[in-house]
């Protein structure tokens, strides 16, 4: 980014993928054997799992246990995006502005002790300790297209839970209209914590129905292990119908409040960046297209890119959240 210059929630039949991805050998054949994989998972699908068990790359990070994958959908079909290059093309302004910075720099960031501070209107306010958030509901894995403003997009194996998990334990209060995400701001551990070119620390928010939405996942790994740094350890927010900037990283408070949050691309382009920011292929970034994108790892430079598809391909599942609102104005 740079500003100066599905289970229940199904995807289109044609974008379901029945477990076409990269589970272990092991994990593929027990849920063959237990059944549980149903008819869903076709002859072409295990064929597919196998295939990428061939790439799937060996534990290197501390495993999440417990990661259950999610048969009944809310998964793409698309190939996954290789952990090489989802950490190393990778948007983390506390750690520098060029893709290969985070990757770099962001050994720096220490992940324990961690805390998540819940705050303002709730019945419940809470600090959790970070592996008392993980415990709270059960990890499952969810293959979701993360697509950047920018123009790129990855398919990436989160291992997580519905945000909404969370947000019913804490209780919001009638007045909780919003929810805010504060991340770190260290810049002890962050160097660019302290340039201008964020007001930090980052903050996310999003409309509570859109919090509460089962899509939105509250995400501590990835390929079946703890967060990588660079991609927001030791938790973060993905919300696969909206742009990769809503997606915060490193979370250390999240805040119920009355009032629309002022984000950080708000308020360092607030013509360029709304607080919706739904992936829109109609309604362009106003220096460039929205209506294509290049998938990271995959698609060359030069190479024709692909349609980006109204709310990343998630329009069924959420469209309804934005019912009767001008996607133009509250872009
Ligand atoms: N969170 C924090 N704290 N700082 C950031 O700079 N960048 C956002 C988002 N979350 C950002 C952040 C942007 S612009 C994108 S596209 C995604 O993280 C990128 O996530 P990824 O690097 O894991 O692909």
């Amino acid at each position: 980014m740079h500003f100066l210059k599905d289970r229940g929630y199904a995807l289109p039949s044609s974008e379901v993928t029945p477990q076409a991805t990269y589970h272990s050998r092991r994990d593929l054949l027990k849920l063959l054997a237990t059944g549980a994989a149903g008819a869903t998972l076709t002859a072409w699908a295990a064929r597919e799992a196998l295939a990428q068990t061939a790439t799937a790359r060996p534990n290197k990070l501390a495993a999440l246990p417990g990661a259950r994958s999610t048969i009944a959908g809310g998964m793409t079909m698309e190939k996954l995006t290789p952990y090489a290059d989802l950490t190393s093309y990778n948007n983390f302004y506390e750690f520098g502005t060029d893709k290969s910075d985070p990757g770099q720099n962001a050994h720096t960031l220490k992940t324990r002790p961690w805390t998540v501070a819940i705050e303002g209107e709730v019945k419940k306010p809470k600090v959790y300790d970070i592996d008392e958030l993980i415990k709270l509901s059960t990890l499952e894995e969810r293959i979701y297209r993360l697509r950047c403003v920018e123009g790129w997009s990855m398919v990436i194996p989160w291992v997580g839970y519905s945000l909404a998990e969370l947000i019913k334990r804490v209780e919001p209060t009638g007045n909780a209209k919003y929810i805010e995400f504060v991340t770190l701001a260290d810049a002890k551990t962050m160097p660019y914590v302290g340039s201008r070119v964020l007001d930090w620390p980052y903050v996310e928010g999003l409309r509570i129905d859109e919090a509460m939405h089962p899509l939105a996942l509250l995400a501590f790994g990835l390929y079946g292990e703890v967060l990588p740094n660079q991609n927001g350890a030791p938790v973060r927010a993905v919300v696969p119908w909206k742009y990769g900037f809503k997606s915060g990283k490193s979370i250390v408070k999240i805040r119920f409040t009355e009032k629309e949050p002022r984000t950080s691309w708000v308020k360092a382009g607030p013509g360029e960046y709304g607080f919706y920011s739904n992936v829109n292929p109609n309604v362009d970034h106003p220096r460039w297209s929205q209506a294509t994108e290049r998938r990271i790892g995959e698609d060359g430079l030069f190479q024709k890119k692909r349609p980006t598809l109204m709310f990343n391909g998630y329009e069924a599942q959420v469209g309804q959240l934005y019912a009767g609102m001008d996607l133009k104005k509250f872009f």
